[in-house]
């Protein structure tokens, strides 16, 4: 076999067979086919797309490229597609582990602008992400709830292709991204998934019907793998809830688990947890709404969060945010028409809260917390948005402009598009 010939295919627009896949996937990964090589695969992947068998062979492919997890009990995976002040992982872990579901979750880090569940985590002092999968396993067992970070070598196609990806301009890629994700959740033990699949113009997918087409390759890979899968498709024009940045994240989650969440963060953890606890316990949708809803009122999630922090070696006091704070006021009343979420996950990273390289070090002090979301009224001179600054610097016209304000009434924005199943 030979590479060219595969390229050349590829970009003719020809489908792949399982053998040329597994050829430039596993070259790739053993250093015999070269970045520049592999780059103009995946541009060609990107450009002409692939068909269901190729995603599905593909997917293979990198899942079996390393170690595959073998959890040895039932659990429930939940997964998101990036967004921006995404925290619902932090508050869906043990609430629902408070109901009797193991969750033995792996996370990522911060990617472009998007945060991720395990810097956030890491905001906590003391919080450790990295453990040996017996421990995991230990964890789990005794407390039903386990957040880490990627562990042993799984999926290491995937890491190397996700990182050249990144950098070449072809993360944007439905088979790329289905593959990317599946191998990964197929690769860690998930006896269901369950993917929070984000829309709009924070998000990988912009658009309803590349949403709609992402999910349903996925739902397909994750059946012919014998695991149910969900993707709930859901809003991702405006951040979610209010908090944007490590520590702030945590704030809102804590204080979603207490009870008194942000109205869309509490509407999709309720969404997404009841789908959760209903393929795990076989349980009619209404009636998992009602648990996930008293376990949020009555606090049994927070006293769970409580126990994954100190079995996670972390102080539940000691989530520090900065104390430069810095106001940014509307210029003139109206309705918020639009809040640019690609724009706020841009300016967390400038002001530490994400990575610009891969050394970066991230400052789990700083972010935002907005005052305002689409539809809300706003009077000329109140707060949009306050700015948690240390030595890092943001040009406060630029968080200004993230905010578009119309004299007209502006409608609530939908937050669950679709369910796909
Ligand atoms: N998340 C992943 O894990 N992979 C992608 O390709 C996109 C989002």
């Amino acid at each position: 076999m030979d590479i060219l010939e595969i390229i050349e295919k590829k970009t003719r627009g020809e489908e792949l067979s399982k053998a040329e896949i597994e050829y430039a996937v596993m070259g790739y990964v053993n250093k015999y086919i070269a970045d520049y090589q592999m780059s103009v695969l995946l541009e060609a992947i990107r450009i002409n797309g692939m068909s269901d068998k190729e995603i599905v062979d593909l997917t293979d492919v990198m899942l079996n490229s390393g170690e595959k997890i073998e959890l040895g009990f039932d659990n429930v995976d939940k997964h998101s597609t990036g967004g921006v002040g995404d925290k619902t992982t932090i508050v869906l872990a043990p609430l629902i582990a408070s109901l009797d579901v193991n969750i033995a979750k792996m996370s990522g880090r911060g990617l472009g602008h998007t945060g991720g569940t395990i810097d956030k985590l890491e905001a906590i002092e003391g919080f450790k992400t990295d453990m040996k999968l017996e421990q995991l396993k230990k964890q789990v067992e005794k407390i039903g709830v386990a957040l880490v970070g990627q562990m042993g070598n799984l999926c290491p196609a995937d890491k190397k292709i996700y990182a050249l990806r990144d950098v070449t301009g072809t993360v944007k890629s439905i088979p790329l991204i289905a593959s990317s994700i599946m191998s990964k959740k197929l690769a860690s033990g998930a006896s269901k998934i369950v993917i929070d699949l984000k829309v709009g113009s924070g998000a990988l997918m912009e658009t309803m019907e590349e949403a709609k087409e992402l999910a349903r390759i996925m739902v397909k890979i994750g059946h012919l793998n014998g695991k149910e899968t969900i993707c709930v498709l859901t809003d991702m024009n405006q951040p979610l809830g209010y908090a944007v940045g490590n520590s702030l994240e945590v704030l809102e989650a804590i204080e979603t688990l207490k009870g008194n969440g942000p109205k869309d963060l509490n509407e999709l953890v309720i969404n997404l947890g009841s789908l959760m606890l209903s393929l795990d316990k076989h349980l009619p949708i209404e009636e998992a709404i009602e648990y996930v809803e008293n376990a949020l009122k009555n606090g049994t999630g927070y006293e769970k969060f409580k126990e994954l922090v100190k079995y996670q070696h972390g102080n539940i006091d000691k989530i520090p945010v900065s104390s430069n704070l810095i106001e940014v006021k509307a210029k003139k009343e109206g309705y918020i028409k639009s809040i640019d979420a690609l724009k706020i996950g841009e300016l967390a990273r400038k002001l530490g809260a994400g990575r610009l390289t891969k050394e970066d070090v991230i400052d789990h002090e700083v972010g935002f917390v907005l005052h305002k979301k689409v539809s809300d009224k706003v009077e000329k001179e109140e707060s949009l948005i306050t700015i948690y600054y240390n030595d890092k610097k943001v040009d406060e016209q630029e968080v200004l402009n993230c905010f578009e304000i119309v004299d007209g009434v502006v409608a609530k924005p939908t937050l669950i598009y679709d369910i796909i199943k």
